[in-house]
């Protein structure tokens, strides 16, 4: 199992492009199997999980050519099967996402439940709520989502509970099939979200609202093919500004939106980073200073996204002052703290949402374990902050989400190395 060691002590300097975001890749991917027509996905990130999903819809039947700078051209024109298996659903949950395109395409669909993950229990009930809302019956047996829609979906208001990326996702995806208008109410509000309405539109459906809370599509009958360029990846991006400033130094981003980072550039801002940018590139500078504490509140877009709530929290460790870290996204989404305090943190966390970070002026190495995805990253943030050399095992979390990471932060001039 591959570790990464990180000698840590050292200001990042340097200049990075940031890759296709994972998060709008994932949902893309799904929403080819809503045209049988050839569709060409460019910017795609070289990670696991958008492995994991050209596997599945390898899997289901459609074709799917890659070519050297991983630009996917994937024709779902004659799919064996409508099922997506245990086996691929538990090691990557946005394979959940198929479940729209599948039943609004083909009127019928098999995929198994994503199940729990170390964040949270995660379930899909909003997913299902709205499918049969749309027409949709669904039953949920041995592990399976069962949906059948044989006369196809029809359009209708849908009235989300509650805000969720996936739910949202999957229900446009679906209504871009269904017949007539549907309005989907209390909608997230992502980037990533908006990316999958231009996506879907490019394809010659018509969706409107995408990243309000109100998203009305006007059902069609078939979608055509055609070429999309995923956005960039705003977590991605968002990381390594807070290496950057965890570690006193200063980073160029290129091929980045600053518009889908304001509450990640007002934190970084408060916590004395002077930070420009401008249509596609942001600068950091720590001017060698220490940070100073600020406490986050995570919520959904655009307030302060969970997805670098541990990260943040990495660099409120060496901060100046004390900060709160409230994470009010999942349930269980602190599990880097144990792992951060082994470098010398000071943090406390009180239940299950929420921490208090004593920022501390020096960290100290010591072997530690990822345990997700993002937790993984705040490791070796903490790690470029500490002094001396950590090894972060189980690594396989980090290599889900952030394309080519060591090489990356060699390029800033970390000391990092994977050891196989
Ligand atoms: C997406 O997950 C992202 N993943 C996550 O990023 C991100 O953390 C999350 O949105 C929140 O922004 C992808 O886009 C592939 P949700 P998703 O549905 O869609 C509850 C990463 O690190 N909920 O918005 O699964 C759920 O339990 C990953 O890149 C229901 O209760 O998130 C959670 O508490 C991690 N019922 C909250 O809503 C439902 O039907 C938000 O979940 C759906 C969700």
């Amino acid at each position: 199992m591959d570790k990464l060691s990180i000698t840590g002590g050292q200001p990042l300097h340097g200049r990075l492009r940031v890759s296709g975001a994972k998060n709008s890749t994932l949902p893309i991917l799904a929403g080819t199997l809503l045209t049988e027509e050839p569709v060409l996905v460019s910017n795609a990130p070289h990670l696991h999980d958008v492995t994991t999903m050209i596997e599945l819809l390898g899997c289901l039947g459609a074709e799917v050519v890659i070519d050297e700078k991983l630009n996917v051209e994937v024709c779902a024109r004659s799919l064996g099967q409508l099922r997506a298996p245990y086996e691929l659903v538990k090691t990557m949950r946005a394979s959940f996402l198929v479940l729209g395109p599948l039943v609004a395409k083909y009127g019928a669909a098999e995929v198994s439940l994503p199940g729990g993950c170390a964040i949270g229990s995660r379930p899909v009930d909003q997913h299902l709520k709205g499918l049969e809302a749309l027409g949709a019956q669904v039953v949920v047996t041995d592990g399976y989502v069962k949906a059948q829609a044989p006369n196809g979906l029809v359009g209708t208001d849908v009235y989300m509970d509650l805000v969720t990326v996936g739910g949202t996702e999957n229900l446009m995806m679906a209504a871009a099939l269904a017949r007539g208008e549907t309005r989907l109410h209390n909608c997230a509000r992502e980037p990533e979200i908006v990316d999958l309405g231009n996506f879907l539109n490019t394809l010659g459906a018509e969706v409107d609202g995408h990243g309000t809370s109100t998203i009305v599509i006007q059902g069609k009958d078939k979608l055509h093919g055609g070429a999309f360029r995923v956005m960039p990846d705003r977590v991605e991006a968002g990381t390594y500004l807070i290496a950057a400033a965890a570690t006193r130094g200063s980073v160029r981003l290129e091929d980045v939106d600053p518009e889908t980072l304001g509450a990640v550039l007002e934190k970084l801002q408060m916590a004395g980073a002077e930070i420009t940018y401008g249509e596609d590139w942001i600068e950091l500078d720590m001017l060698g200073r220490r940070p100073l504490a600020v406490d986050i509140e995570t919520s959904p877009y655009p307030g302060f996204p969970t997805d670098m709530q541990a990260q943040f929290m990495a660099l409120n460790a060496i901060a100046e002052g004390t900060a709160t870290i409230s994470e009010n996204i999942f349930e269980n989404r602190f599990m880097h703290v144990q792992e951060i305090n082994r470098l010398g943190a000071n943090i406390e966390l009180h239940g299950h949402s929420m921490a208090v970070v004593h920022g501390m002026k020096d960290l100290r190495a010591a072997p530690v374990m990822a345990t997700d995805l993002r937790a993984s990253s705040s490791l070796v943030i903490a790690a470029l902050a500490a002094e001396g050399t950590t090894t972060i095992d189980r690594i396989y979390h980090i290599d889900r989400g952030y394309e080519t990471i060591e090489e990356k932060l060699q390029q800033l001039g970390g000391a990092v190395q994977r050891i196989s």
